[in-house]
């Protein structure tokens, strides 16, 4: 890493001396790395002018999962959904991440039931009663990304794959709990795994968070494992999704051959999932995609 003098301008780009900006910060986060922490390296960490590029993507990003809520419905294809998500995101001004994404081949993801993630909406597949669906939503704006995603029931939904919802939905609020500057991705982790162990369900281990903001998939990777004390530290200015997938039964998963995308549980049990993009502050977290 480039050593700054103290009077030289900071390498965030904030146009301010180093002294008085991310100086001290630095200092704390050597201290980290030096006691053998892993620590994120500066392109981790967003300057104001990227956080408020991130901020408006967020804000596109919530519009268009809001437009699905209003929206979804029983009997509607996943096709369907895919039409809302790409039709809304292009009327705010931004562009749908997933859309030829390392080939994807939609603008949105739609996993329904026993698939875990990275559903594809087709025209032959239709919200049936008592389904369970995530939509997940990336949205490119201004060149900021932002990432969310949110569980839908469709008509009657039985007690036990709304507790899985539910569940799925919490695990993001205990996870979000721990995020504060100078702890641990690993206290997160541990802190969402153990809920929902403790719930009766597992947490799928094959896929995680990510950074966000700059690209789609930044470092570093979430895991929701834990333990305390490990994985990255949290510092101020850094964005990342939480977004576990939660198994009613076993956390495998198997990858779908033909497609080489869609995410089943293994065993077919249900599995449910929320997301939201996060912001490190100086006291806490900043939600920007829920
Ligand atoms: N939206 C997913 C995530 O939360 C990534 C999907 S990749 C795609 O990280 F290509 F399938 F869109
Ligand atoms: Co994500």
């Amino acid at each position: 890493m480039e050593k700054l003098g103290r009077n030289d301008r900071c390498w965030c780009g904030s146009g301010k001396k180093y002294k008085q900006c991310h100086y001290a910060m630095d200092q704390k986060i050597e201290s980290y790395a030096l006691a053998g922490h892993m620590v994120p390296d500066r392109e981790m960490i967003k300057n104001p002018e990227q956080i408020e590029g991130i901020r408006e993507s967020s804000k596109i990003n919530i519009a268009v999962l809001d437009y699905v809520a209003e929206h979804i419905k029983l009997g509607m294809s996943t096709e369907e959904i895919d039409k809302m998500v790409y039709d809304k995101t292009i009327e705010l001004g931004g562009i749908p991440a997933p859309l030829h994404y390392e080939g994807f081949p939609k603008s949105v993801c739609t996993s329904r039931n026993n698939e875990v993630c990275h559903g594809i909406p087709s025209k032959d597949i239709f919200l049936l009663d008592g389904d369970i669906v995530n939509v997940d939503v990336s949205t490119i704006y201004n060149g900021y990304y932002s990432d969310s995603s949110r569980m839908f029931c469709i008509g009657n939904v039985n007690e036990e794959n709304k507790r899985l919802v539910e569940v799925a939905k919490q695990a993001i609020e205990v996870g979000l709990s721990e995020v504060q500057p100078y702890h641990f991705l690993g206290d997160m982790g541990q802190a969402i795994q153990d809920y929902v162990k403790k719930q009766g369900y597992s947490v799928v281990l094959d896929f995680g968070g990510h950074g966000v903001g700059l690209e789609f998939h930044e470092e570093p990777m979430i895991t929701y494992i834990g333990p305390r004390k490990t994985e990255m530290l949290m510092v101020p200015g850094m964005v990342f999704t939480i977004e576990p997938m939660i198994n009613a039964g076993k956390p495998d998963v198997l990858i779908d051959e033909e497609s080489g995308w869609i995410v089943y549980t293994e065993d077919g049990s249900m599995s449910a999932q929320w997301e939201v993009t996060v912001l490190v502050t100086e006291d806490g977290y900043e939600i920007l995609t829920y």
